[in-house]
């Protein structure tokens, strides 16, 4: 790596003002798994509605420990402030994919874990940044939490027993939620040359279709991967390391760079080092910055270990 440039580091901070200090065409792979604009969390409240409806919630939540810590009652109505949130992600997109652009080497890629619901704006953002996007990974998680409300309870609660039997087996709410789309963009190659002549240039563009069989995966864009014990207990929304390891194989070589700028716990760190690329990642919340720090120390002593042991 170049000795001007840091790597091999992750830094506590706001990645969006922290990435425009950041030098030109450096990073070969943007990994990471941003906000998805869904109010989950504090940090993920990327909208100034205040409608006590979406970001209250209530004592029966609390209760059941529910991952919608900010939720409240899901949008109903599309009230005029309701429909600001879309709007205001995309906002919040635009604000840093410029930069985003700007630090990958031509023909860089970019892998986003966006939320269903979200990620047309994410995608609308990133075309204007420049990217080309090149297409969407469907990971299929296998499992997932599913609160769909059943409509005859709801009438049973009211004394309708006319429509609760009308309406057995009607549910309210989504379908269970078994897959996240991964945003899959690239950095246009240099006007003038090709796609394998960029490949030669900067190491970047093309994948490695054997790293599918590596992973037990399908070679194809549904990749089932599950999350183990070990992919859980650090972050609300901790990745599975095994799903990170094979996006960073999949296009970029040893010795590469490869960016996380909403990094968390730090999978997408831990991922690049146990692969063999250099890595950069940014948090700004203090407790999760501190839980990737630690990982990265215990990452770094298992692999030093392993190496010492063969
Ligand atoms: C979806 S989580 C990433 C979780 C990660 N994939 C893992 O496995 O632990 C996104 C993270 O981005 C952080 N974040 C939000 N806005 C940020 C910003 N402007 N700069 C840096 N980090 C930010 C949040 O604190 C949160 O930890």
């Amino acid at each position: 790596m170049n000795s001007d440039f840091p790597s091999d580091v992750l830094l506590f901070g706001d990645s969006i003002s922290l990435l425009k200090d950041f030098p030109d065409s450096k990073v070969h792979l943007i990994l990471s798994d941003i906000p998805y604009g869904i109010s989950m969390e504090d940090w993920d409240v990327l909208h100034s509605n205040t409608n006590s409806a979406l970001l209250g919630h209530s004592p029966a939540q609390d209760k059941a420990g529910a991952i919608f810590k900010k939720r409240g009652k899901p949008l109903n109505g599309w009230s005029e402030a309701d429909r600001q949130i879309p709007i205001q992600y995309y906002n919040w997109v635009c604000s840093w994919a410029k930069d985003w652009f700007r630090v990958l080497v031509p023909g860089g890629n970019v892998f986003v874990f966006a939320g269903r619901r979200l990620a047309p704006r994410c995608i609308v953002a990133f075309e204007e940044a420049g990217f080309t996007f090149k297409d969407m990974i469907s990971w299929n998680k296998k499992q997932a939490p599913h609160r769909a409300q059943r409509l005859s309870v709801v009438y049973s609660r009211r004394d309708d027993e006319e429509s609760a039997q009308k309406w057995e087996g009607w549910k309210i709410g989504n379908l269970r939620p078994v897959f996240e789309p991964i945003l899959w963009f690239s950095k246009p190659y240099k006007i003038g040359g090709t796609i394998a002549d960029n490949v030669l240039q900067y190491g970047v563009g093309a994948y490695n279709e054997t790293v599918f069989q590596k992973y037990g995966l399908e070679p194809n864009n549904m990749v089932t991967v599950k999350s183990l014990q070990s992919d859980t207990g650090l972050h609300p929304t901790q990745k599975p390391l095994k799903l990170m390891q094979f996006l960073i194989e999949l296009t970029t070589i040893k010795g590469q760079l490869v960016l996380d700028p909403f990094c968390g716990s730090a999978t997408t760190l831990v991922a690049a080092l146990n692969t063999e690329r250099h890595y950069i990642g940014i948090e700004n919340n203090t407790d999760y910055y501190n839980v990737g720090i630690k990982r990265l120390i215990k990452a770094k002593e298992e692999l030093e270990s392993t190496l010492f042991i063969n």
